[in-house]
């Protein structure tokens, strides 16, 4: 595989074997050695027309610790505020020879259409593209769910993970979803109807409009971020209202099971999807979260990089078994 566009790209070896490589750096990063030279002298370009922190910066740190040299190209301050293309931009990334492209992007298909069209050699990995999907998110999120409930080898299977809020608007949701029921786990998404899309149904995953029906039978729970900025119109009648019905707080994470995790992919709506003492809870996983997503992403760079020449040529490896 060259590309990391989707869940959908990934077998199940495929996921697993990616877990295990970031399981496997993780263990050697905790050793006295921070850096590898898997890849150096390849370039990994972080190409964001979306805000973002975790991603970004754990792109970053993880292309860094594999000795790569990285690009950080943001749409503030670049010459696509002057109306250039994603085509012109990429020929550009192309001519400075970058290996890898981490894009995100605003508009659903944006990484597809980046690799599809050939008009850069490198690797393309969607880091977020629209309400679509957020695949290392996903893998980061099934990482941290294998470690805690210990399955730190193989699948999820047996497990039962709740999906709570924004799923209309929520690439994060849709990942997971393919990658947790790829890896064996049931899930359950828990929102008011007008945050669930159209077609829910054919996901394969249960629905469920009330998070107290569910919140005692889950392994975990990973809430979802009320997205504001993707909404033109009103989804609930108030915050306080929302938060009463589905936001998680003390009085719900009482009623988990004992060994039940809290997750959320970041950034939060501290007091709307989740209190501040949920987020702070010792049942939180969520700081942890945003260390695994260093290792999932150095696992994913180096599975896409490591086996291939440079850019100039257009070779490609498998990624796993
Ligand atoms: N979870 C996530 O994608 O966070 P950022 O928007 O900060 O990258």
């Amino acid at each position: 595989m060259k590309h990391l566009l989707s869940i959908n790209d990934l077998s199940k070896a495929e996921a697993i074997n990616v877990l295990d490589t970031a399981a496997e750096l993780s263990r050697l990063s905790e050793g006295t050695v921070k850096k590898f030279p898997t890849l150096r002298g390849r370039t990994v370009v972080n190409l964001f027309f979306e805000d973002s922190t975790r991603t970004r910066i754990s792109f970053e740190a993880a292309a860094k610790r594999l000795s790569a040299d990285v690009i950080n190209f943001s749409a503030k301050g670049s010459s696509l505020s002057k109306g250039e293309s994603l085509k012109d931009t990429a020929l550009t990334l192309q001519a400075m020879g970058a290996d890898a492209v981490v894009i995100r992007h605003g508009a659903s298909g944006a990484p597809h259409q980046l690799a599809r069209q050939q008009w850069m050699t490198g690797s393309v990995i969607n880091a977020g593209d629209g309400t679509h999907e957020h695949p290392t998110q996903a893998l980061l999120d099934a990482f941290t769910l294998r470690r805690h409930l210990g399955q730190d080898a193989g699948d999820l299977q047996g497990l039962r993970v709740a999906i709570v809020g924004d799923v209309l608007h929520s690439r994060v949701a849709r990942s997971n979803v393919l990658l947790l029921q790829k890896l064996g786990a049931k899930v359950v998404l828990i929102a008011p109807p007008t945050l669930l899309p159209v077609g829910v149904a054919s996901w394969g995953a249960e629905v469920s409009y009330s998070l107290d029906a569910e919140i005692e039978s889950v392994d975990a729970i990973m809430m979802l971020r009320v997205q504001r900025e993707r909404m033109d119109d009103l989804y609930f009648p108030t915050e306080r209202e929302y938060s009463r019905n589905f936001g998680l707080n003390l009085e719900r994470i009482n009623s988990m099971k004992s060994d039940a995790i809290v997750m959320h992919p970041g950034p939060m709506n501290r007091g709307l999807e989740i209190s501040a003492d949920s987020a702070d809870s010792t049942r939180s996983v969520i700081v942890e979260q945003v260390a695994n997503g260093v290792s999932i992403r150095m696992a994913v760079l180096y599975l896409l990089l490591s086996g291939t020449a440079r850019s100039e040529s257009n070779s490609t490896i498998e990624v796993g078994v």
